[in-house]
């Protein structure tokens, strides 16, 4: 719980309201209109073929969004805070907990029955500056071990699976392919290892995942992250390290379809398997390369995209779940900038389900079928 008492009652207060409004959303708002009735929602194919569906929320959107509240509730057995489990937000200060936003998406999984994934303990691009300025002037492991302390145990009901180092490889830099983040910076090569035993001491049955993207395309800084990670995953190995799996990132894009291989997909994740690792396709979405063919073109190949990538992934039995980085195009990271209206996720703005979704749905029943 917080430390301060009135942040804990502030905390308790919006749990109360977000389970409230939870339930009047999933009540008020109609199902997805146009999915045929009697067509099996994503975790419901994902179910019946041994898997789980999710997508990443914001705590604001889920709280201001009845309509986004009852598609998750229909469409994921899994919810990945975008944001809220992110040390930049958990503890802004040293000492000074915020958990309110990731109580929030807690309770609104609980309410509606689904689990929540741990995103992301280490992430370079979420630093507090206090914890910056520890690591670059005095490296103090306690400052890692007191978060992990404090965010795990609070959301072990609720989350089954975390990333425990989110991003540790970056090309170009090192002969390991280590990034040169300020984690490494400070404790050297071995913090990947000392990080998953304290998330191990913290979360005892929680399933432990390095979180990693670029890693499915014929591009040769991909081919040299592949190989770099599996190095780097069988020495964890090797060492003793609590390494349960990888999460996938899969953020494809449109641009680089060209160099996407079935084989180097499909051989990738047998090497993962075969180091007894679970694979999570964790934050799947498309950006487009061409906003200005018709919608109909445009909603294919985003659809034949995701089809060709989930066909080999599912293909594989350590893959055990796919989240989606979002569930409609109305709240998507890509959609900014150059990329506003990017049509990357299941849903559309209006929450119609595009073919994309058919494709995510169809993938996971081929997979029951190939079982
Ligand atoms: O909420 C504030 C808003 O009040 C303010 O007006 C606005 C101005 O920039 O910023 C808003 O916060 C932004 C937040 O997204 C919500 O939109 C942050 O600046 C921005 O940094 C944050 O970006 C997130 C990013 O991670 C960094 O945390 C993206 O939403 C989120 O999709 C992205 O997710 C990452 C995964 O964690 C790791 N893999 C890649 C993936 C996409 O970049």
């Amino acid at each position: 719980m917080p430390d301060d008492p009135a942040l804990a009652a502030t905390d308790a207060r919006k749990a109360a309201f977000s389970r409230r409004s939870v339930l009047a959303g999933v009540a008020a708002v109609p199902l997805v209109a146009a999915v045929p009735v009697g067509s099996p929602t994503l975790q419901e194919a994902a179910g019946r073929a041994g898997m789980l569906f999710g997508a990443a929320m914001r705590a604001n959107v889920i709280a201001s969004d009845a309509a986004l509240r009852t598609a998750v509730a229909r469409e994921c057995g899994v919810i990945t805070p975008e944001l809220e489990l992110k040390w930049a937000w958990i503890e802004p200060q040293q000492g000074r907990f915020v958990f309110r936003d990731a109580d929030r998406i807690a309770a609104f999984a609980s309410t509606t029955g689904k689990t929540m994934h741990g995103h992301a303990l280490l992430w370079h691009q979420s630093i507090p500056p206090w914890v910056a300025q520890v690591l670059a002037d005095r490296p103090d492991w306690t400052i890692m071990r007191r978060f992990m302390a404090a965010v795990m145990p609070r959301y072990a009901a609720t989350v089954r699976t975390w990333d425990v180092v989110n991003e540790p490889m970056e090309m170009g830099h090192r002969m390991d392919g280590l990034r040169p983040s300020p984690f490494l910076q400070a404790f050297g090569p071995d913090y990947i290892h000392r990080a998953l035993d304290e998330a191990r001491q913290a979360a005892p049955r929680a399933t432990l995942f390095i979180n990693e993207y670029g890693l499915s395309h014929d591009l040769p800084w991909q081919r040299d992250k592949r190989y770099l990670l599996l190095k780097l995953l069988e020495g964890l190995k090797r060492a003793g390290a609590p390494v349960d799996g990888v999460g996938i990132q899969a953020h494809l894009e449109l641009v680089d379809q060209s160099s996407f291989r079935e084989r180097v997909l499909a051989d990738f994740l047998d090497e993962l398997g075969n180091l007894g690792l679970q694979v999570r396709i964790s934050e799947l979405d498309v950006k487009e390369a061409d906003l200005t063919a018709t919608v109909p073109v445009r909603d294919r190949r985003v659809a034949d995209a995701v089809g060709a990538y989930l066909d080999v992934a599912l293909d594989n039995r350590a893959v055990g779940s796919v989240t989606c980085w979002g569930l409609t195009d109305r709240y998507s990271w890509l959609d900014e900038g150059r990329n506003v209206g990017n049509r990357g996720l299941p849903l559309d703005r209006d929450f119609v389900p595009k073919p994309v979704y058919d494709a995510i749905r169809r993938a996971f029943e081929r997979r029951l079928v190939n079982d």
